[in-house]
């Protein structure tokens, strides 16, 4: 039998019938759920009227009464304001069976399991406190609607105590009415509602208040606004209910109270001196605060964490053709927003990447304190706040997928005067960071990793930094970066030295920034104490996302497709030659520099291919583009052999395992090997691959489609946004028969 079978043989006790409980009441009554619905109040008015109004199939005036006709599987809800909760505990203690279960709706949880506690002496199991996150300004039992609770979030605060079988039974009340229920301890749910349900109300209460009080400003009301009527439309609340609630969750609501107090002084001083930089840091702030939860709300209920999954679905076949623009290079567009924000002055870029990566990094600095308008169609402005004006972020800084965010923050956290740490998604959270954090501490930064060398990374400031000449084993760019962020800050000269060439676009972007870089051979040196000043970015395509389409139109017969303004440093141009050597044709038409990027147009035409021995010197210049590679060698005549690349094991996944599993699955003949793969070109067939939510691999399995013999479904692909939002977009537009299906 299901719960909700189970609420059938119930009856269902409301006491308190204002608009909370008589809604609760009226829901389960239309819908048949339990076997009575009964209703109790102090008020003969209420009672008739909800008789009249149909909303309970009974009424009783006498709790002690009603209470006494209940047993087991019956429950008891108690509606009633929340100071009020204590005298009613007092009749249900000693008027009800230990079988029956009592649950109530109250808005703060502590004070109501407080007074459990002191009227029963301990918590019993029969109770289980709740909280429908649902309302309007309206109450009564004129106000009553069967509907107030569908898709809204009821939250159970269980205690220890708490029997599992009341627990499952208010659990089903509440999902039969349509409620979405979640759980968490009584005391997060008063601090999370203090602030984000209590202290509106009180504001909205006291800014109307406020401007009524001014007799002559009664006129103003006159000339009010949208502004005023949406801020002010819940100052119409229950004023008893709203009283009940300052009082009973003071503590939590004193704390915000004087956060907000305290941000309000700030505001009124830099309105007095005319600071438009910090109104416009709270402003968009606030605003992007506004948007990101506006996001949340539409996809999915109140605080709920899960995330709908999306897969990929290609049909077999299709050419592509075309002329398009991919996104902006997303190595570039970190970089921008991280020496944007140390630098002096605005720093204005366009066509930045708004990917997870990228918009990631943005975040952090925001939550630094940095003023940061946009992303607007790629547009960006940043306020910089010059090399020493970071402040610290109110927690842990968040980066999602994203580990050149991480590894390059923590050399530039490093040279910072606060404390940082560094956090990310499941992904992020298995990827070493000991390369960083190893040169680091040789400058003197304290940092900590986690076990096994993964994140958190806690970085703990105010260290003095010394330069540092480093001979770096792997060649990473990320680490090179991280190290010459934290020479910004150290005394005397920072050096790396690259075992083979990396890409070079901090070193390149330092220039822009003015900052001085000295360059010889395979060594990069900075020396610590000087200046960025601001400049203007133009970011170019990312040569990582246009690689998916040079593949795909160099596999698919008939193709001719052209790429503009893709970013062609030499330190990230691997995939065009190992393409050209596999025989495809590719052209790099007007070919120019943009703010010390080389750019071009690429133009690519199909091309029978050929398997090779991939050149390991091309390894760390096609370091991101493998996956995609790895689809031309299935599409090639022959063996390819790649060597020398065993840092695709540690990337966003282990994309050597995972492309080799995803080939032998479309069964393809394919052999992962420690440092890299074997693959024999040949028939590719429909199936289904695993993604493992790396957006490479996702995208990667994508373009096979054009060449297999049946669909492919690609499981997990929802990380495709964090470095190429519009793939899916710009993909179907120029010929693949790519869809998502969400699970
Ligand atoms: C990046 C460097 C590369 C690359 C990553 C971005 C960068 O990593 O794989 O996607 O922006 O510096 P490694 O430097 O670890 O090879």
């Amino acid at each position: 039998m299901t719960q909700t079978d189970e609420l059938g043989q119930s009856r269902l006790l409301v006491v308190g019938l204002g608009l909370i409980g008589g809604s609760l009441a009226l829901a389960v009554k239309e819908r048949g759920l339990c076997r009575e619905v009964i209703g109790c109040s102090r008020s003969a008015e209420t009672l008739a009227q909800a008789l009249k109004n149909r909303v309970v199939d009974r009424v009783e005036a006498d709790l002690t009464m009603a209470l006494g006709q209940l047993g087991a599987g019956d429950i008891v809800v108690i509606c009633v304001p929340t100071l009020t909760v204590p005298n009613i505990l007092q009749v249900v203690k000693d008027a009800t069976s230990p079988e029956v279960t009592i649950t109530d709706v109250a808005s703060v949880k502590g004070s109501v399991v407080s007074s459990v506690e002191t009227i029963y002496g301990g918590i019993p199991a029969q109770f289980v406190p709740g909280h429908p996150i649902a309302g309007s300004e309206k109450s009564g039992i004129n106000a009553v609607v069967a509907d107030l609770y569908q898709h809204h979030e009821v939250i159970l605060t269980p205690l220890e105590q708490t029997g599992a079988d009341h627990l499952a039974r208010v659990r089903a009340l509440w999902q039969a009415v349509g409620a979405q229920v979640s759980e968490m301890p009584a005391e997060v749910h008063d601090k999370v509602l203090s602030a984000t349900s209590h202290l509106p109300h009180l504001l909205a209460y006291t800014l109307v208040d406020t401007l009524a009080d001014m007799e002559k400003n009664r006129e103003i009301f006159r000339y009010a606004a949208g502004g005023f009527r949406d801020f002010t439309r819940i100052a119409g609340s229950d004023p008893v209910m709203w009283k009940d609630i300052a009082l009973a969750n003071d503590t939590a609501i004193v704390e915000v109270l004087d956060q907000l107090n305290t941000r309000l002084g700030d505001l009124r001083a830099a309105i007095l001196r005319g600071d438009s930089d910090h109104l416009l840091g709270v402003f968009t702030r606030a605003g992007e605060a506004r948007r990101h939860f506006q996001i949340m709300q539409d996809q999915k209920p109140y605080m709920s964490s899960t995330e709908q999954s999306m897969d990929y679905r290609v049909e077999p076949g299709g050419r592509m053709m075309g002329d398009m623009r991919v996104p902006g290079d997303k190595s570039i567009s970190h970089r921008s927003i991280m020496l944007g924000a140390i630098a002096e002055g605005v720093t204005r870029v366009s066509h930045f990447l708004e990917g997870e990566d990228s918009l990631a990094t943005l975040q952090a600095f925001r939550d630094m304190g940095v003023v940061i308008e946009g992303p607007d169609h790629g547009q960006v402005l940043i306020h910089g706040v010059g090399l020493h004006g970071l402040k610290p972020a109110p927690g842990d800084v968040y980066l999602g997928n994203s580990g050149t965010s991480m590894r390059l923050l923590s050399g530039l956290m490093a040279g910072q005067a606060f404390d940082s740490t560094l956090t990310g998604d499941e992904s992020l959270s298995r990827r070493p960071m000991r390369r960083v954090s190893v040169p680091l501490s040789e400058m003197g930064a304290k940092i900590e990793t986690g076990e096994g060398g993964v994140p958190p990374v806690k970085i703990s400031g105010g260290q003095r930094l010394q330069g540092l000449d480093y001979a770096m084993p792997v060649a990473s760019a990320q680490v090179k970066s991280s190290v010459l962020l934290a020479g910004l800050y150290a005394e005397g000269e920072t050096s790396v030295v690259e075992p083979a060439p990396t890409r070079d676009h901090t070193e390149r972007m330092l220039q822009g920034f003015q900052y001085p870089v000295k360059r010889e051979g395979n060594r990069v040196s900075i020396t610590g104490g000087h200046t960025l000043t601001a400049c203007d970015i133009e970011v170019p395509g990312d040569i990582s996302s246009a690689a998916f389409f040079m593949v795909a139109a160099s596999i698919a017969p008939d193709s001719d497709l052209t790429l503009r303004a893709v970013g062609v440093n030499p330190t990230r141009i691997g995939v065009v030659n190992i393409l050209r050597a596999m025989g495809a044709n590719i052209a790099l038409l007007n070919e120019r520099d943009v703010g010390g990027e080389p750019v071009a147009d690429i133009r690519v035409r199909y091309a029978p291919l050929q398997g090779i021995h991939i050149p390991e010197d091309q390894v760390p210049l096609a370091i991101d583009e493998f996956p995609a590679i790895f689809i031309a060698a299935a599409c090639a005549e022959g063996l390819t052999v790649l060597t020398g690349a065993e840092e695709l094991r540690v990337k966003e996944s282990d994309r050597i395992q995972a492309m080799a599993d995803g080939l032998v699955s479309l069964g393809v003949d394919a052999t992962a090997t420690d440092d890299g793969i074997h693959i024999v070109g040949g028939r590719i067939q429909g199936g289904k691959v695993d993604s493992l939510g790396d957006h490479r691999i996702a995208m990667s399995f994508a373009i096979a489609g054009l060449r297999a013999e049946g669909p492919i479904k690609i499981r997990d692909c929802n990380n495709v946004a964090t470095s190429f939002p519009n793939f899916l977009e710009l993909a179907s537009a120029s010929g693949l028969a790519l869809s998502e299906v969400t699970r």
